[in-house]
């Protein structure tokens, strides 16, 4: 006959017999990443008994208490329920759910656990193969693929399979845990030039390949300058850093890297023969520019900006020039202010109530300034200014005046719609 069982940590009230077992799968279980996993065991939950992955309790599944990270991402298979047999379902499956998990059973009488491993595995991308410029007499080829775990096992091959040598091949994991690999080959006037590049997961025994056929008559292309193509958001009186570098990588030590704005002639930094023309500076940038020369070999040209100001917002032009070609590209650099706590000080009497006056400091662009009760309604200043100062950044002012039938607890809320940030201090006039 079936009894009730209540689960503690992972509590499941279910029909169990009465005499029953908790049975787990001996191998591990494997899930794809993003994808997702059944531990197809008779009830579970993870790791150390404080918190619980799942909790199915009372004939409903409860909510209070579960690992944030497991939230809205697992479902009990409550088919099967009634038959003792309790498969979790963990949906979009990460690398940090890589680990045990116990499955807990009790009743009245006794208890039963189990351990199940589940471990975790990412298909990367399909290999990207790239021709990227001459080497040692031939055509460096490169191939890269990321979002593999664990590390894949990377190699080049021709069309009948043959494993071909590479000349450098590198992995690496990136903040997510998973790995990222990029190998070169030389193709060479007599070598396979149906080439293939083929990555491999051993774990899930699933690969990927990507192949190409590389004529020696490929021309190279020309190295055209890449941006980040986005607007790079500054902090007024902080230091951005503008990105910029050469595509296919190339040195571009030997090269004109001029960064202006409006014109070719409004210098904000240049780089001519090895070294750096101060001449030619705009003189709002003197001594606020610094050239990130450490990897101008593999064509990166970055340019540092210091101590930000409103003035610097608006377009940028990273321009390279050789003997045989030029390019260049178009960045936007915008300003953020966000300005300081709003400063309230009571004012003095005024038409039959206090003045309380709100001042705040360093916002940019142009900020909102409301006042408003605790409950978020707004209320009507008596005056409201706006200046802005040397520096370009904007200064408020406003005040409200308080009476004895308004509203007491009031608040200034000063807001930066650009890039959504507000700050907003708050004061209570007591009778
Ligand atoms: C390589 O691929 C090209 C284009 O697909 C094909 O024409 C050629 O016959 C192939 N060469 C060899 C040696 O298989
Ligand atoms: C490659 O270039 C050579 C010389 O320019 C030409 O004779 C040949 O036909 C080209 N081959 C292909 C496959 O385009
Ligand atoms: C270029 O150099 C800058 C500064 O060192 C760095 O922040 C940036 O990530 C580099 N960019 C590339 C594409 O390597
Ligand atoms: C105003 O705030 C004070 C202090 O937080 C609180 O004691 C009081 O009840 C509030 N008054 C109103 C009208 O909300």
């Amino acid at each position: 006959r079936w009894m009730s069982a209540f689960l503690v940590v992972v509590v499941v009230l279910v029909h169990f017999p009465a005499k029953f077992t908790v049975i787990g799968p001996r191998d591990p279980v494997t899930a794809v990443l993003g994808q997702e996993a059944v531990l197809p065991c008779h009830l579970w939950f993870r790791a150390e008994f404080a918190s619980f992955v799942h909790l199915y309790h009372d004939g409903k599944d409860q909510y209070d208490g579960q690992m944030p990270e497991y939230q809205g991402r697992t479902e009990l298979l409550e088919a099967v329920l009634t038959d003792g047999n309790v498969p979790l379902r963990i949906l979009n499956v990460r690398r940090s759910d890589e680990g045990l998990y116990i499955c807990f059973v009790q009743d009245d009488t006794f208890y039963e656990e189990t351990v199940l491993e589940l471990r975790v595995a990412g298909l990367g991308s399909a290999p990207l193969i790239s021709v990227e410029s001459h080497q040692d007499g031939g055509i460096r080829v490169v191939c890269r693929s990321a979002g593999w775990y664990p590390e894949p096992e990377v190699l080049w091959r021709d069309l009948s399979g043959r494993h071909l040598p590479s000349v450098s091949e590198t992995k690496s994991q990136g903040d997510n845990g998973l790995f990222e690999t990029e190998t070169a080959l030389i193709v060479k006037k007599h070598s396979n030039r149906n080439l293939s590049c083929c990555i491999r997961n051993t774990f899930l025994n699933q690969e990927k390949e990507s192949a190409v056929y590389i004529s020696l008559n490929t021309s190279l292309a020309l190295p055209v300058m890449i941006g980040p193509g986005h607007p790079i958001i500054a902090t007024a009186g902080e230091d951005i850093v503008l990105p910029c570098h050469l595509s296919p990588r190339m040195s571009a030590e030997n090269m004109e890297v001029r960064w202006f704005r409006y014109q070719f002639s409004s210098v904000v930094h240049m780089y001519q023969h090895g070294k750096e023309l101060n001449v030619l500076q705009m003189s709002e940038y003197q001594g606020r520019t610094e050239f990130l020369r450490d990897s101008i070999g593999d064509g990166n040209v970055s340019l540092r900006i210091h101590n930000i100001r409103p003035s610097d917002e608006g377009q940028y032009v990273c321009f390279f020039q050789s003997s045989s070609f030029y390019g260049e590209a178009v960045l936007e650099l915008k300003v953020a202010g966000l300005g300081s706590n709003p400063l309230m000080t009571v004012d003095g009497y005024q038409e039959g109530g206090i003045r309380v006056m709100c001042q705040s400091s360093g916002w940019y662009p142009e900020p909102e300034v409301l006042w408003r009760s605790l409950s978020g309604q707004h209320l009507p200043s008596f005056s409201e200014s706006k200046s802005r100062g040397e520096s370009g950044l904007f200064e408020t002012q406003t005040s409200i005046i308080i009476t004895e039938n308004s509203n007491q607890n009031i608040s200034c809320l000063i807001r930066n719609t650009h890039f959504n940030h507000e700050k907003e201090s708050t004061i209570f006039i007591s009778g």
